[in-house]
């Protein structure tokens, strides 16, 4: 029997350090009570980055051969490989990876049920005192997962900052453009094209990072869910178009972005054999980690991701992407015309505005959503030196893009 208060179970003291809720949630919580308020409102969606049009035929043909397969004794599959099926790992190196030239191993791969769950969990490598760098504004994700990890010291609710982090802002002031902190950071993330600016940089800039974190011995995460929106030639599709990457970074992928898998969940994460820190290899921890806390991702799940990479696939993802980056050509020159500054929308579904009459970004917020039913999200959320921008997504329908356009544009 425990006598005292002291004595009694402990809840993980990190996570009483993390502000309110995760932002979206918080996004929707207060969309719900605006539409309970006002349930004639027709409320238009650009907050979260989820996408709206359906699956695509080769994918849903696979999932439907593969959920036949599931229904016959002599093609039933139980547990996945925890580390993914080599049909899915050989696609995805032949296509995503050697196509480019990077030279990447199956073994280097490893599939997950989404590029959430890799970026929140992948500080579970990371020892307790290491310091991370993050662009600001960042993807929540990043810094939440750090927080409850044990590894952000204390949150300042003035700046918005958290002690032991390293904030590398990103402005119109720089173009967007992180430049190298004066503290060496042991792990610096990096997603790009960005989330949430909807920027990226050349891939000679990349390869300054690069360096960087191999002069430094520094970990990248680089986050690449939003690849397959890249239009301009001198991008980077993977960090490992750059030269020594695979001593200093490990690759996040999804499938949500690109071929609409956001309520279906694949994604992968790349780990070079390569990157060796304290003389221990980090694809054996990953893969360690994977062995014990994940049990693969589905098998039908896994031949939908295969029939991503098949020719009709491939041709389906363009026309996919396609179809959100003429919403995000819509809104981009759509908000410019109407007076916004506006950056993003060309390498990716993100447009970033700046807040007209030096709203704050909760303020326009709370103001598109009351005057035009638009929902967007708030760059403060993102950071603090998110504050007075807006992000608006391309993943809606065209018709709804459209509608929304004319409703800010009519404010
Ligand atoms: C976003 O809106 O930033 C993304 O959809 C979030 C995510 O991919 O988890």
């Amino acid at each position: 029997m425990k006598e005292s208060e002291e004595e009694m179970f402990r809840v993980n003291q990190d996570y009483q350090k993390l502000p309110g809720s995760y932002l979206f949630s918080t996004i929707a919580k207060k969309v719900k009570a605006y539409q309970d308020a006002n349930p004639d409102a027709a409320i238009i969606r650009l907050g979260i980055g989820d996408v709206t049009r359906p699956l695509s035929k080769s994918v849903i043909d696979a999932l439907h051969v593969a959920v036949d397969e599931m229904g016959d004794e002599s093609t039933f599959r139980g547990y996945a490989p925890d580390l993914g099926y080599d049909f899915l790992r050989e696609a995805i190196v032949k296509i995503d990876y050697a196509k480019r030239g990077c030279d990447i191993a199956a073994d280097e791969i490893f599939v997950s049920d989404g590029a959430k769950s890799d970026s929140g969990n992948i500080q579970e490598l990371f020892s307790k005192d290491c310091r991370i760098a993050v662009c600001d504004p960042v993807y929540p994700v990043y810094v939440d997962s750090n927080v409850m990890g044990g590894r952000c010291g204390t949150y300042d609710a003035d700046k918005e900052q958290w002690s032991d982090i390293i904030y590398m802002p990103t402005t119109a002031e720089n173009g967007f453009v992180p430049e190298f902190p004066k503290e060496t950071p042991d792990v610096i993330y990096l997603c790009l094209p960005n989330n949430p600016t909807g920027t990226t940089i050349p891939k000679s800039e990349l390869q300054k990072w690069v360096d960087y974190a191999n002069k430094n011995k520094a970990l990248i995460i680089y986050d690449a869910a939003y690849e397959a929106y890249i239009s301009e030639s001198d991008v980077a599709h993977s960090i490992y178009e750059c030269e020594g990457a695979k001593t200093c970074a490990i690759e996040i992928r999804s499938f949500s972005k690109n071929a609409g898998f956001t309520g279906l969940r694949l994604g992968f994460t790349v780990v070079p054999k390569e990157l060796v820190f304290d003389g221990v290899s980090v694809n054996g921890m990953w893969a360690r980690r994977h062995g014990t806390k994940f049990n693969g991702a589905p098998y039908i799940v896994q031949r939908a991701g295969e029939a991503v990479y098949s020719e009709a696939g491939q041709k389906e993802i363009r026309e996919l992407v396609g179809y959100y980056m003429q919403n995000a050509a819509l809104i981009r020159s759509g908000l410019a015309d109407a007076g916004y500054e506006v950056y993003g929308g060309v390498n990716a579904p993100y447009i970033w505005l700046k807040t007209p009459n030096q709203m704050t970004s909760w303020e326009f917020f709370d103001y598109l959503l009351e005057k035009a039913n638009v929902v967007g999200t708030p760059g403060s959320g993102f950071g603090p030196s998110g504050e007075h921008y807006f992000r608006l997504t391309a993943f809606g329908t065209v018709e709804n893009s459209k509608i929304a356009l004319e409703r800010i544009k009519a404010l």
